[in-house]
C-alpha cells in the first residue's frame, strides 16, 4: 500500500465518523451577493447567519470603493508591506480603524485569525504569561499556543475569581496579558470589560480584546464593547476584523500603542512574510467605517431586529439567552437534532447553519441566529414563521 492509500483510508474514515456523528459540514454555493436574503441553487433564503450586522457587504457606496480601489491601485500589491507593499490606502485604512476602535494606531493584516498571529508571538517574551479566557475564538488560541517561553493560563468563561488568581500566581518578573473576546462568537455574550479592566490595572497587566463580533455591534455608535461599557480610549489592544460588519470581505487589525504597532511592522511575522491587504478591501473597508460613524441609525436598526428576533423566539419556546450583541444561540445540545433543525429551516426558506464539535464543545451544538440591520421587517416576520413551523 502506498502513502497516498494510506492517507486516503485515514482520511475517509475521518470524513465518514463526521457524517455519523453529524458533524459533516456541507457548503452551500450562494450566487450573488451577501444581503438579508441569498440566492441558493435559484431559491432565494433569508440570511440569519451572516456576520454582515451592518447591510454593509452588498452597499452600493462599500462595493463602488473596492472598485474605484482596484482601479486606482490595481489588484494587488504583489508585495509584503516592508518591501514595497504599503500603499496609501492602507495608511487611509489603518487611520480610520484607530479613530474607530480608540487606540493611538492600528496595523492591518489580511485577516483577524492573522492579526491576532501576529501578535502575542511577537509582542511576549520569555517569562510573560498569557491569561485567555476558555471561550476564546479559535484564532487567539492558536496564536497564544506560538508564544515562546511563555506561561500559558485558561480561566473557565468569564470567571473573575480565576482571572484574579490567574493574575495573582502568575511570574511578576514578565509581562502578564490578559487576552478575551469582547463578544463571544459562539455564546453571544460579552466579557465583563470593566471588570476584567479594573483587574488588569491592578495587577499591572495588559489587556488585549478580540472586537470582531463587536465593532459595529455594541454601543450607540457601534464602536464596540469598549464603547458598550464606556471605556472607549482604555483598552491597551483591540483586534478586530473587517470580515464582519465593516463590509465582510477579509481583513483584520491590531489597535494599540504607536510603540507596539512599530514592532508589529518590524517583527510580526506574518507582516514580514506574507502579502499585504488588496488595495480593493483597504478602500471598501474604510467606506464601510465611514458610512457607520455617518450613520449610527443602522446601528439602532440592529439593536431593534435583534431584540425582535430575540422576543419572537422565546414567544416560540426556545430559550435564548439575554445579550446585548447580535448572537442569538439556541442551544439544542445533539449536533444530529440541529442539522435537521437547520436542514428544515433551509426548506422552509431561512438560512440557519448549525454549530457543532469542534466549534463548540461536543453535546452543546446549536443553531446560531445573527441579526443584520438589512433584515427588513417582512423577513423577521417570514423567518419567525419559519421557526414556529419547526
Ligand atoms: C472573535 C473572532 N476573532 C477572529 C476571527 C477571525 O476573523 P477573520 O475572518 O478576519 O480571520 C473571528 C471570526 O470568526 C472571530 O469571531
Amino acid at each position: 500500500m502506498t502513502a497516498v492509500d494510506d492517507f486516503d483510508r485515514r482520511a475517509g474514515t475521518a470524513l465518514d465518523g463526521l457524517r455519523a456523528a453529524g458533524q459533516y459540514k456541507e457548503l452551500r454555493a450562494i450566487s450573488g451577493p451577501m444581503g438579508p436574503v441569498a440566492s441558493i441553487g435559484g431559491r432565494e433564503v433569508i440570511v440569519l447567519c451572516s456576520n454582515d450586522y451592518l447591510g454593509l457587504a452588498n452597499h452600493p457606496d462599500v462595493v463602488a470603493a473596492g472598485i474605484e480601489g482596484l482601479r486606482s491601485h490595481g489588484a494587488g500589491t504583489a508585495s509584503v508591506r516592508f518591501i514595497c507593499g504599503t500603499l496609501d490606502v492602507h495608511e487611509r485604512l489603518e487611520r480610520a480603524v484607530a479613530g474607530l476602535v480608540g487606540t493611538p494606531a492600528a496595523l492591518s493584516f489580511v485577516s483577524c485569525w492573522t492579526a491576532n498571529e501576529a501578535l502575542f508571538p511577537t509582542v511576549t517574551a520569555p517569562g510573560d504569561t498569557v491569561i485567555s479566557d476558555a471561550l476564546n475564538h479559535a484564532s487567539i488560541i492558536d496564536a497564544v499556543r506560538q508564544t515562546r517561553g511563555v506561561e500559558r493560563k485558561i480561566y473557565p468563561h468569564n470567571d473573575l475569581a480565576e482571572l484574579e488568581a490567574a493574575l495573582t500566581s502568575a511570574d511578576p518578573g514578565g509581562v502578564r496579558w490578559v487576552v478575551t473576546d469582547g463578544v463571544f462568537s459562539m455564546e453571544g455574550d460579552l466579557a465583563p470589560l470593566p471588570e476584567i479592566l479594573d483587574l488588569c490595572r491592578a495587577h499591572e497587566a495588559i489587556v488585549v480584546v478580540d472586537d470582531s463580533h463587536g465593532i459595529g455591534v455594541l454601543g450607540a455608535a457601534g464602536r464596540g464593547a469598549p464603547e458598550h461599557f464606556g471605556l472607549l480610549g482604555q483598552i491597551d489592544v483591540i483586534t478586530g476584523t473587517l470580515g464582519k460588519a465593516l463590509g465582510g470581505a477579509a481583513g483584520g487589525f491590531v489597535g494599540a500603542s504607536e510603540r507596539l504597532v512599530e514592532l508589529l511592522v518590524q517583527r510580526a511575522r506574518p507582516s514580514l512574510f506574507s502579502n499585504a491587504l488588496p488595495a480593493t478591501v483597504a478602500c471598501s473597508a474604510t467606506r464601510a467605517i465611514e458610512i457607520l460613524l455617518a450613520e449610527p441609525e443602522r446601528v439602532a436598526r440592529l439593536h431593534d431586529n435583534t431584540a425582535r428576533l430575540r422576543q419572537g423566539l422565546r414567544k416560540l419556546g426556545f430559550s435564548c439567552p439575554d445579550g446585548a450583541s447580535a448572537i442569538i444561540p439556541i442551544i439544542l445540545g445533539d449536533a444530529h437534532k440541529v442539522e435537521a433543525a437547520s436542514r428544515r429551516l433551509y426548506e422552509l426558506g431561512v438560512l440557519v447553519v448549525g454549530f457543532s464539535f469542534p466549534v463548540v464543545p461536543e453535546g452543546q451544538a446549536r443553531l446560531r441566529v445573527q441579526a443584520s440591520a438589512a433584515l427588513e421587517d417582512a423577513h423577521l416576520d417570514a423567518a419567525l414563521e419559519a421557526f414556529g413551523q419547526l
